[in-house]
């Protein structure tokens, strides 16, 4: 998204806070140590990357926006930054043992929001946990905000059709609840090998 690219430094300077770092811990002591985590639209990598990494994982950085990826590579050194769009997923199949994504979904329409959740269902393994946030009713009109001056559109499904979609490729949607910020998290896991 070349928004960001217009943003990058003031970004960097307002996300000081430490929204969703409980979530993305949470995330990261639920899996072995050492596993490989997808930071889908990582930003600059503080603070959810640099939480990943805390917990012992490997971390990869997917971002659209080469100001905030030139960021990332500052601030995350030791994580492998990749520049793509969730939508056209450069990975290959069944590769990540957890995938995150704060501040993402909610860019991409009703098309994108579900191409996203196929292309993580088909390069998690079973088993891994999807942990987004996003909205948590339909809207698809495309709703304007803006940031430092540059506009930006967000879109949402409702919690039940987010559960629905990711059910349709292979999530069971585990928790769903809101932060003080409004954000609202959904946790999903792929199916495990039937046994
Ligand atoms: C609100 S920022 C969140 C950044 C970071 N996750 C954080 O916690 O601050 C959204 C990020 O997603 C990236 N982005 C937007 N659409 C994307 C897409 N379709 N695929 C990959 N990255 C995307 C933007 O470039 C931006 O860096």
């Amino acid at each position: 998204m070349r928004e960001y690219d217009l943003i990058a430094e003031w970004y960097a300077s307002e996300r000081v806070d430490q929204t969703g770092v409980p979530e993305a811990t949470t995330l990261a002591l639920s899996i072995p140590r050492g596993s490989v985590v997808l930071d889908v639209g990582c930003g600059n990598g503080i603070p959810i990357t640099r939480a990943l990494l805390s917990g012992g994982h490997r971390v990869v950085g997917l971002d659209s926006s080469g100001a905030m990826l030139a960021n990332f590579r500052r601030n995350c050194p030791e994580a492998f930054a990749v520049r793509g769009m969730i939508q056209s997923c450069p990975f290959a199949d069944c590769v990540f043992d957890a995938v995150v994504a704060w501040g993402v979904m909610f860019h991409l329409n009703s098309e994108d929001a579900i191409r996203a959740i196929a292309n993580v269902s088909r390069i998690v393994k079973r088993g891994a946990p999807f942990l987004f946030t996003s909205g948590d009713v339909e809207s698809f009109d495309g709703k304007e905000g803006k940031m430092n001056g540059v506009t930006f559109r967000y879109f949402s499904h409702s919690v039940n059709s987010y559960r629905r979609i990711l059910g349709d490729h292979g999530f069971t949607l585990a928790d769903v609840h809101a932060d003080t910020g409004h954000n609202t998290y959904y946790l999903a896991k792929k199916a495990e090998p039937r046994s």
